[in-house]
């Protein structure tokens, strides 16, 4: 026993303890949906190539289905450190910047192509440090895809949603929408939405296909109309301060792996979304109404005047620039 101490004392002094072996950074990677949806098969696809890229440097953990942190938290628990990525919906940053509000202005965008274009233009990519002052840096913009209704009853025009409940995200947009069609928005978090539909604390609400159809809405909404009303789009934001600190070849390496994992998703979100709406369809428990070109019309004008509410808070600069994605110019 007196010699291993005293070798062990002996290699010490000499300076021959064997350094431990570097620890990876372990990243936390939050989100609220299901792994098979755009954003889900993204988070994994980036956790394969960040240690793919940086082997025994970083160990990525994804935590899907608001396991690890739901809306309402995720935010402050990124503020903290206690997670380093997330991805939450564009309409889930109204409390940290009113610019982002863009994305939620109803019939703003004429499809997802549109939103791609503003996002990757120069206002979309200034928008992703539009929170920086606030601690949040955004990486990356990820598509999921085009909003529908649904409820328990067909939505055909604006007047057969007045009256009815409608769950919506954190946004103050989306609330204004609703209530300009004489609905009664209520903000709710996503892992919360089944149970209040089928418990009927709310009557309807509104997501992308793929949303819906991974949450099982079908089961407890007998009718979805597809408007194509508005955008469920993502930012990956990571928190600013962490993300400056770290060595310059591992934010290089998880820039890389970004940019593998947006490209995949951007990919692979259409036929998502499109096979979850035949799923929907072909489930034999809800019906999905498509509008006539007139039907969507009035829809439209109907919730248009939200935009003249918002737009002073969002900046007529930005709300221009998104017009203008469209291709024709919009009025
Ligand atoms: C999400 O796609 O991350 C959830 C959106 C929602 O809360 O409806």
């Amino acid at each position: 026993m007196r010699k291993i101490v005293f070798w062990g004392a002996a290699i010490a002094a000499l300076g021959f303890i064997v350094p431990a072996a570097a620890q990876p950074i372990v990243i936390k990677f939050s989100h609220v949906v299901a792994e098979k949806t755009p954003k889900g098969q993204a988070a994994l696809k980036f956790k394969e190539e960040a240690e793919k890229l940086l082997p025994g440097k970083v160990k990525v953990e994804v935590y899907p289905s608001s396991q690890l942190f739901g809306d309402g938290k995720e935010m402050e628990a990124l503020a903290l450190g206690d997670v380093q990525f997330i991805a939450p919906s564009l309409s889930k940053f109204d409390k940290f910047t009113k610019q982002l509000q863009v994305f939620d202005l109803p019939f703003l965008f004429d499809n997802i192509e549109a939103v791609d274009r503003f996002q990757q233009g120069p206002v979309g990519q200034k928008l992703l440090t539009s929170m920086q002052s606030k601690g949040f840096l955004g990486l990356a913009y990820w598509h999921n895809g085009m909003k529908q209704l649904s409820a328990k009853k067909p939505l055909l025009v604006p007047s057969d949603a007045k009256g009815l409940k409608f769950r919506v995200q954190a946004s103050d947009v989306l609330a204004a929408q609703f209530q300009q069609l004489g609905a009664n928005p209520q903000k709710l978090a996503f892992s919360e939405v089944y149970q209040a539909l089928q418990l009927g604390t709310v009557d309807g609400q509104e997501n992308t296909w793929s949303n819906c159809y991974s949450q099982k809405y079908q089961e407890v909404q007998s009718d979805f109309t597809h408007t194509d009303h508005g955008v469920i789009d993502y930012m990956v934001v990571t928190n600013a301060s962490w993300w400056k600190k770290l060595p310059p070849d591992v934010q290089a390496g998880l820039k890389k792996a970004m940019d593998v994992a947006t490209k995949l998703n951007n990919e692979v979100a259409g036929k998502l979304n499109a096979d979850a709406k035949k799923k929907i369809a072909e489930s034999g428990s809800a019906k999905i109404h498509e509008l006539t070109p007139a039907q969507r019309a009035e829809w439209k004008k109907a919730m248009e005047p939200v935009w003249a509410k918002f737009e002073g808070g969002i900046g007529k600069d930005i709300v221009d620039a998104a017009k203008k994605s469209n291709g024709a110019s919009k009025s």
